[in-house]
């Protein structure tokens, strides 16, 4: 995986604009650089990603609460946090091209890597979208695009005990956009200015910070090994303090073998009692938990595991991109997890213009879209490329009706990976595609 040639980004990058995955953000403008459009087949797989860490970190636990915050937030958050004196990136400029730099990427910090010039002084620039609130546009009316989710859930810790009473320990939950305004967007969706995030912020007593850290370690593992990212793909890095963020005591970045190189896929850090601190000062509201059993008043600890949903979607594309060969011919195709496939089954009648095979097959696809939802029909080209077409974007399973399924209510089931075929009553279809994709 380490020296997979450059190529394998640029085939996926195309293979996601042809078969409708993803798209340049305003792309008939000439595109808008750090922003992409989720296709119908995109948003779909990134809906299954979205809603299974819901479902394993929200719905399928009892100490979870999620929200879902405004992206425009007072100023004042951000003061608080951090972001605004802090939130920054080193820049340089070409004198004589005028082109941007994040420092950190240059190999010479004298000469342009693109023209050659020279280059100017190093210069912190501060990363978030500034806009106005309301009609006047002074320094009053500032406010910022968020560039963190985190800041939503801070904001609501207090809302969040004064309505649930949580027992401690407890997590706040959310999905949702982050604007950064990133020097130089690169690597198809892995640097955008426009990303989606899913953190939690879990609460707990600073004692118990080291052992709670290892507790998320391994959920974010089993996460990884939920969704069908390749572990092995995947190396947990220490960040040193002096690359830590202002707020983290200990942060571990889980990096991925991209085929541009290394870089970071999530991280988990222990952001202490930092933010909420912060917070009750900036807005002289106590935001502190109080145990009814002890009669305790404390400012919880917190650790953050924060996941990106646009590199989720990315290490996904680049662990089930596959070529081999088959029938002696070289097919593609993502070998995605069923669980978050954009299709899960295609339905097809075996010939176009045999009315009888494309009644049956009809109905066959209506029972199982009635139950399992993302199924298509497809009756296009011969069979072998109506195959080839799903394996392209990951349909691990294609159903074909023929003529003994006129006699005995079978159907040919054909599996994605091996292309291997087995017969299979058509009463026990759902059944089979509900427990794959579960
Ligand atoms: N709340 C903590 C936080 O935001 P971060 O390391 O800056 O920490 C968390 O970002 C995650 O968000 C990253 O691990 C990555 O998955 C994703 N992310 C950050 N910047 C991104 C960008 N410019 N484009 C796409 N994803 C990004």
């Amino acid at each position: 995986m380490k020296n997979l040639p450059e190529t394998k980004l640029d085939k996926i990058v195309s293979l996601c604009k042809r078969r409708g995955f993803l798209y340049q953000g305003s792309e008939i403008y000439g595109g808008l650089s750090g922003t992409f459009d989720y296709g119908p087949l995109g948003v779909a797989l990134k809906n299954n990603v979205k809603n299974l860490w819901w479902k394993m970190f929200v719905d399928d636990r009892e100490d979870m609460y999620g929200v879902d915050a405004a992206i425009l937030m007072n100023p004042k958050v951000w003061q608080a946090s951090g972001h605004i004196g802090g939130f920054s990136d080193p820049m340089i400029e070409c004198q004589k091209c005028k082109k941007h730099f994040q420092a950190d990427n240059l190999e010479d910090k004298n000469k342009c890597p693109l023209c050659a010039g020279k280059l100017g002084a190093e210069r912190r620039f501060n990363m978030m979208f500034k806009t106005s609130i309301g009609a006047s546009e002074d320094e009053s009316s500032v406010s910022y695009l968020r560039p963190e989710t985190a800041g939503g859930i801070f904001v609501n810790f207090k809302n969040i005990i004064d309505s649930f009473h949580p027992k401690f320990p407890f997590g706040i939950a959310q999905i949702g956009k982050a604007f950064r305004n990133e020097i130089a967007p690169r690597d198809f969706i892995f640097r955008l200015r426009e990303l989606e995030q899913m953190e939690i912020e879990y609460f707990i007593r600073e004692s118990d910070w080291e052992a709670e850290f290892e507790i998320w370690r391994k959920h974010m593992e089993e996460w990884m090994d939920a969704i069908g990212i390749d572990r092995s793909h995947v190396h947990e890095i220490e960040v040193p303090a002096e690359n830590r963020a202002h707020y983290s005591k200990r942060t571990i970045d889980f990096e991925y073998e991209f085929p541009f190189g290394q870089k970071e896929l999530y991280g988990l850090a222990y952001r202490t009692d930092f933010d909420l601190r912060s917070h009750a000062k900036g807005s002289s509201v106590p935001l502190e938990y109080y145990d009814d059993a002890t009669g305790e008043r404390f400012v919880p600890h917190v650790i953050e595991p924060s996941l990106g949903v646009d590199r989720t979607i990315l290490a996904l594309l680049c662990d089930a991109y596959t070529e081999d060969e088959m029938d002696d011919e070289m097919r593609v195709y993502l070998k995605l997890h069923p669980r978050i496939a954009p299709v899960k089954a295609a339905v097809f009648p075996l010939l176009k213009n045999k009315e009888e095979l494309v009644a049956k097959a009809r109905l066959v696809y209506s029972a199982i879209k009635s139950e399992i939802g993302a199924v298509i029909f497809d009756d296009n080209g011969n069979i072998g490329k109506r195959y080839r077409r799903q394996d392209e974007i990951g349909t691990p399973y294609c159903v074909t009706i023929d003529f003994d399924t006129l006699a005995d209510d079978t159907v040919t089931v054909r599996h994605r990976d091996t292309g291997k075929q087995e017969r299979m009553p058509i009463g026990e279809l759902a059944g089979f595609l509900k427990k794959v994709i579960s």
